[in-house]
């Protein structure tokens, strides 16, 4: 089997755009390849979390992965911080990355191309694309999936990873990363052309996982769409409606074809009622099992043995890579 390896971070609310993007694949592949999930709680640091919110989200995070259908008994489900190798690996492969790879990276740069004059930006963000590094070629994933913003750290990973095989002999595999292509962004139902994203102020045009089920609905009733009243796939010219097909068409697990077929002689009214309810139903299946999941101790069973798991192959890896550099002293 294939490993596969990938990681989100426990910031803020979960939205649809996670769980299409990233939660609903995970489970998808779990089947197929030798999944490690992790919740990636030591990147969240790079921005200021309230303790008490960063808690929940993280509980909470972990809890959707299993209400999605994540099964613990064929895919390693742990919390970044228990495996302190992470952190380690991830000041050497710091070492090994120029200020200039860096600074190229377009969420750093974003960042860095917004800020006033008279603010600053936390170091965490420049440097954390080394942590990630390191998450990534502990394990020697084929494949890490991912959306389309975090591409280029997962490239940066094969350049630093190639950079210490040539250095110090072979170590890490080189991963290859994954997009999905159809519901690799998810975009915001307000605003057709930006991604759905946690951050969005207003939040009317991002559905929140966990939130109320009417409410969710309601912001699928008011999305933005046009005046044409055709349900037709044409992200340049009907970005909502285009939007609005991908997430259908996911959640059904109809094609778009199909849907369009389906909806030919239809209004918007009737489309968007009806993907109101196939909202409605995914979000209760998963409202379900997390009630559930969120009670007694099964999280922290499942983060035990998860992380016992990682460490393993985490402590080995750090080893190899300690006395490849001459850390290590001792024979
Ligand atoms: P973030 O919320 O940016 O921390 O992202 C966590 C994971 O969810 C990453 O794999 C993202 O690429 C994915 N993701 C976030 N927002 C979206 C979106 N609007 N559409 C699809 N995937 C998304
Ligand atoms: N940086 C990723 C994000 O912001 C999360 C992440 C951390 C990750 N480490 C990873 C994703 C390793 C894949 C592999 O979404």
């Amino acid at each position: 089997m294939k490993r596969m390896l990938s990681g989100i971070k426990p910031t803020g609310r979960v939205t649809l755009g996670n769980y299409i993007g990233a939660i609903k694949p995970f489970v998808s592949y779990q089947d197929e390849y030798e999944m490690i999930v992790f919740v990636a709680n030591l990147h969240s640091m790079t921005v200021y979390q309230e303790p008490k919110d960063l808690r929940k989200n993280t509980k909470d995070l972990i809890a959707l992965y299993l209400a999605a259908g994540l099964d613990p008994q064929k895919v390693t489900l742990f919390l970044q911080s228990d495996v302190l190798e992470h952190a380690q690996l991830g000041w050497y492969l710091g070492c090994m990355v120029s200020m200039g790879e860096l600074s190229r990276m377009t969420q750093y740069k974003d960042k860095a191309s917004k800020i006033g004059k008279n603010e600053s930006i936390g170091a965490g963000i420049f440097n954390y694309p080394s942590l990630m590094n390191a998450d990534i070629l502990m394990y020697d994933p084929d494949y890490v999936p991912v959306g389309e913003d975090q591409k280029q750290h997962c490239e940066l990973a094969r350049d630093i990873a190639e950079r210490f095989n040539n250095r110090y002999s072979e170590t890490f595999k080189l991963p290859e990363p994954i997009v999905p292509k159809v519901g690799g962004r998810i975009m915001d139902l307000q605003d057709p052309t930006k991604k759905m994203s946690k951050s969005d102020e207003t939040g009317k045009g991002c559905i929140y996982i966990l939130d109320d089920i009417n409410v969710s609905k309601k912001k699928i009733m008011s999305a933005v769409t046009d005046s044409d009243n055709k349900i037709i796939y044409d992200v340049k010219n009907k970005p909502g409606i285009s939007n609005l097909l991908t997430i259908y068409s996911i959640l059904s697990e109809k094609s778009i074809p199909e849907l369009e077929k389906q909806y030919e002689n239809s209004g918007y009214g009737t489309f968007k009622k009806d993907l109101a309810e196939v909202v409605g139903q995914e979000l209760q299946k998963i409202h379900d099992r997390y009630q559930e999941i969120i009670q007694g101790d099964y999280i922290d069973t499942v983060l035990n043995e998860g992380a016992q798991t990682a460490r393993r192959i985490a402590r080995k890896k750090l080893a190899k890579v300690e006395r490849k550099m001459g850390i290590t002293i001792k024979k």
